[in-house]
């Protein structure tokens, strides 16, 4: 079961044993739909200044926008890190994705990069306060638990619970842990970008939270990520307190 806000892109479901850490990206996605621009050109000159500018400001407060340039030329963009980062280990996750993303999406007017401590992307027509509906992923423990109905009911409950604390706070960001049978825990994280409207940034999650049925059913681990926002769960703890 796909949302409504899922229009284009594509759907990817990674498996993985053990939690993503380091340097690597978690996915990147090279837009073809908004064309190539020319090297040195001015998009290109504005897209330096705008990836320039978002590693010096998004490490302030873990989130950061800009936009450069005018007409054909302008580019937008935004860098969003994990709401338990340092500002040390988010400026340096920025820098890497910018290298990155250049790297991976040399010619793309709009590409987007994921790491599992910052998200950053940039387009070339205003992506402000719209839910990013191009591209989602799911990461999931391969590992299931062992008695799924009541671990999914658990999971809908921290996250939902998470949700409505994120949406009305200015960071847009809430992580907590709920004790389950058996002095068990079950970590939760949620997160949107702050361009977004409270309202959009409750939909955004809702919507993550919709997909776990389908993405990560008894998973002991499981992640919705998009543009826009996303959602995790663990059996072990994953933020930094
Ligand atoms: C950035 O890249 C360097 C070199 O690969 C790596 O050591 C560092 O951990 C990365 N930082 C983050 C936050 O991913
Ligand atoms: C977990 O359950 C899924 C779906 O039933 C199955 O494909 C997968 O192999 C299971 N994982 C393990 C580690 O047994």
């Amino acid at each position: 079961m796909m949302p409504s806000s899922f229009t284009i892109g594509v759907l990817l479901l990674f498996l993985f044993v053990q939690m993503a850490i380091g340097a690597d990206p978690l996915y990147h996605f090279c837009s073809t739909n908004s064309g190539n621009f020319t090297p040195y050109g001015p998009y290109d000159q504005n897209l330096n200044k705008l990836l320039g500018n978002l590693y010096y400001k998004t490490p302030l407060t873990g989130f950061g926008m800009d936009s450069e340039g005018q007409y054909q030329a302008q580019t937008f963009g935004l860098s969003l890190c994990r709401g338990d980062v340092s500002s040390e280990d988010c400026m340096s996750c920025v820098v890497n994705a910018s290298a990155e993303i250049c790297k991976r999406c040399p010619n793309n007017k709009a590409a987007t990069i994921w790491y599992d401590q910052c998200l950053l992307k940039y387009t070339n027509s205003n992506l402000f306060g719209q839910i990013d509906g191009g591209i989602k992923f799911y990461l999931l423990n391969i590992n299931n638990v062992s008695d799924p109905t009541s671990f999914n009911l658990a999971t809908k409950r921290l996250l939902s619970g998470l949700s409505k604390t994120a949406y009305t706070d200015p960071k847009m960001y809430a992580a907590g842990v709920i004790d389950l049978e058996g002095s068990k825990k079950l970590y939760g994280l949620v997160q949107c970008t702050r361009d977004l409207s409270s309202g959009d940034c409750k939909t955004c999650l809702e919507d993550a939270i919709s997909d776990l049925p389908s993405c990560c059913d008894g998973r002991k681990g499981g992640r919705v990520v998009g543009g826009s926002c996303n959602i995790r769960y663990e059996t072990c703890s994953f933020v930094n307190a």
